[in-house]
C-alpha cells in the first residue's frame, strides 16, 4: 500500500506538526467513510485515504506564524499558503506516488470553479473532491486560532448548502442518505446515541484492521467518537470518552 513509501514523510509530520498530523488523520478517516458509502472499489479507496492522510504535508514548510496566525492573513501570507498543494503534491510525487500526487494538488478545487486553480466539476480528480469535502468538514468542526468550532449538525447544514457550488452535488445527494451526515442526527439524543453505536463498531472494526490503537485512523475514529459522547453528555449529563471501549478491545 502506498502509505508504507511515504511512512518517513508522515512521521516528519507527526513530529515536526502534530496538529496538522491529527487533522489529516481526521480527513483521512472522513474520506474513508464518504468512500464507503460512495461503494468506490477499494485500490480508488486505498489511494483516496492516503493521499487524504498526505493532504496537508505541502504546509510543513510554511511558518507556524502564518499556519497559527490568530488573525486574518495579509495577501502575501495568503499567497504562501495557497503553495501548499502544489508543494505537497510534489514532494509525494517524488517519493514516486504519481497517483497520489493529483488528489493532493488539487484538493482546495471546488465545484463552480472557484478554487485555487480553477478546475471545475469532474475536471477535479474523484479522490480531490471526496478530500476537500472531508476537510471542510473537519475544518468546520475544529478548534482553529482565530475562531470557535461550529456544532456538528451547523456544519453538515453549511456543507448542504453548499452543494453544487463547493461540492459535487451527486456525492452529497448520496451521503444524506446516511444517518452520519444528516445534522438531525445530531440533535436528538436518541439519534445520537444509535449514531455513537455505529461510531463504536467502526472503531472495533478499524482496530482489527490495523491491529492496535496506534493507526492514525484509529487514533481519528477514537477523537470523533470522543467529541460525540461529549455532544451527548451535553444532552444527558453524562460524561466520558472511550477509552474504556478501546481498553476492552485491544487489552491495554
Ligand atoms: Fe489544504
Amino acid at each position: 500500500m502506498s502509505v508504507e513509501s511515504l511512512g518517513t514523510l508522515i512521521k516528519t509530520m507527526e513530529r515536526s506538526r502534530t496538529k496538522l498530523f491529527y487533522h489529516c488523520s481526521a480527513v483521512a478517516n472522513l474520506a474513508d467513510r464518504i468512500c464507503i458509502l460512495l461503494k468506490i472499489e477499494n485500490s480508488l479507496r486505498q489511494r483516496t485515504v492516503a493521499s487524504a492522510l498526505m493532504h496537508d504535508v505541502g504546509k510543513i514548510d510554511i511558518s507556524p506564524a502564518i499556519l497559527d496566525k490568530p488573525g486574518k492573513l495579509n495577501a502575501e501570507e495568503w499567497s504562501v499558503i495557497k503553495t501548499h498543494p502544489l508543494n505537497g503534491a510534489s514532494m509525494v510525487k517524488e517519493r514516486g506516488e504519481s497517483k497520489l500526487s493529483e488528489n493532493i494538488r488539487y484538493h482546495h478545487e471546488r465545484w463552480d470553479g472557484k478554487g485555487y486553480e480553477g478546475l471545475s466539476g469532474n475536471q477535479i480528480p474523484l479522490g480531490a473532491q471526496i478530500i476537500a469535502l472531508a476537510d471542510s468538514l473537519d475544518a468546520m468542526v475544529s478548534r482553529r486560532p482565530y475562531r470557535t468550532p461550529l456544532r456538528l449538525d451547523a456544519a453538515l447544514h453549511e456543507i448542504h448548502r453548499n452543494r453544487g457550488t463547493q461540492f459535487n452535488p451527486e456525492i452529497i445527494n448520496v451521503l444524506v442518505e446516511s444517518a452520519f451526515w444528516q445534522p438531525e442526527t445530531y440533535l436528538h439524543p436518541t439519534k445520537l446515541e444509535r449514531q455513537i453505536e455505529e461510531e463504536k463498531s467502526r472503531l472495533v472494526q478499524l482496530v482489527q484492521l490495523y491491529a492496535g490503537t496506534h493507526h492514525p485512523l484509529v487514533y481519528a475514529q477514537s477523537q470523533w467518537l470522543d467529541h460525540l459522547l461529549n455532544l451527548l453528555g451535553y444532552y444527558s449529563g453524562f460524561s466520558g470518552t472511550n477509552k474504556s471501549l478501546l481498553r476492552n478491545t485491544t487489552g491495554f
